[in-house]
């Protein structure tokens, strides 16, 4: 496996496997592996010939008071994780390296970046999406693999992507979740014991959701009190938002119709955790 460190270095590698007629797979990360990245790593893995990893913790991406100084770098780990996996290329630049200079040029994907999370963080989804225009402009894959765990920025991804033309296909893979259903986060190491307890209620108030749209529930209005309920069993969870969107436009349902996706955002203490689920009662 090699590591590389500049915009150069990681083209010149990945040019070499695409000349060799190799299919180039491309996991985003800022690092931190758990099981949840090793998922989409593993299936990039089976699906390409030569597979890049990028370790870059994006500091556009996070709003004032965020956890940017604090979010975990533990490097030396996570290249071991991505050897073990089969990973060609870690792609792990300096801030200097991806920003040199002051950043005067933004991708702004409008309408499905303002509802959910984006209403809270505001300039959240235009670093992520920037800072993919640009990774996906160095490392040119063919597959970028993306986790269902944050359904918004797959939704913002998959729309800039089709709206600028870029020549990469989004795949999206399952959340990986822990034994009592919380999704896995970098994040949950923040948590106290007892927090980690309260959070498994995230999950289930979804599944709960779940269950009342497959047994024919409608009412939006409904099924978010039915969520806001289990969610308050816990005293330490505070609500965001808890929001039953369109899965494609992410614009809010009063009634439930097509694919829909029920999506959760609570901070307990100060960490701030998001799952969704998706429903389609198409099928
Ligand atoms: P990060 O939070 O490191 O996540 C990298 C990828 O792993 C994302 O696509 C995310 O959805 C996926 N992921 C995280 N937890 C997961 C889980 N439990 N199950 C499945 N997939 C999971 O998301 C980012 O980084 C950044 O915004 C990035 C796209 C790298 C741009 O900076």
């Amino acid at each position: 496996m090699k590591i590389s460190e500049t915009i150069k270095s990681v083209r010149e590698l990945v040019n070499a496997a695409r000349n060799a007629g190799k299919r180039i797979g491309f996991v985003p990360t800022m690092g931190a592996l758990h099981i949840g990245h090793i998922s989409l790593i593993e299936t990039a893995v089976k699906q390409c010939d030569f597979v890049v990893v990028s370790i870059f913790v994006n500091p556009t991406q996070f709003g004032i008071g965020e956890d940017f100084q604090k979010y975990p770098r533990p490097l030396e780990t996570d290249l071991e994780i991505c050897k073990k996996a089969g990973v060609d290329v870690v792609f792990a630049p300096s801030i200097k390296e991806m920003y040199p200079n002051e950043n005067l040029t933004w991708v702004n994907v409008e309408k499905v970046t303002e509802s959910l999370c984006g209403k809270s963080r505001p300039s959240h989804f235009r670093g992520v999406a920037t800072v993919c225009a640009k990774l996906f402009n160095i490392v040119a894959p063919d597959f970028a693999y993306f986790g269902q765990k944050d359904a918004q920025q797959a939704v913002v991804i998959r729309q800039m992507v089709y709206d600028l033309n870029l020549p990469v296909e989004i795949v999206v893979c399952p959340t990986v979740r822990e034994k009592d259903g919380l999704a896995v986060s970098s994040r949950n190491q923040y948590l106290s014991r007892q927090h980690k307890k309260d959070a498994a209620l995230i999950y289930k108030s979804l599944q709960k959701c779940r269950q009342m749209i497959l047994a024919g529930e409608t009412d939006v209005s409904v099924i978010i009190d039915c969520i806001s309920k289990v969610l308050n069993q816990s005293l330490a969870i505070e609500i965001e938002y808890i929001s039953v969107v369109d899965a494609q436009t992410l614009q809010n349902l009063t009634k439930i119709s097509g694919k829909i996706l029920a999506a959760i955002a609570v901070k307990i203490g100060s960490t701030r955790l998001i799952d969704n689920i998706l429903v389609d009662t198409s099928e």
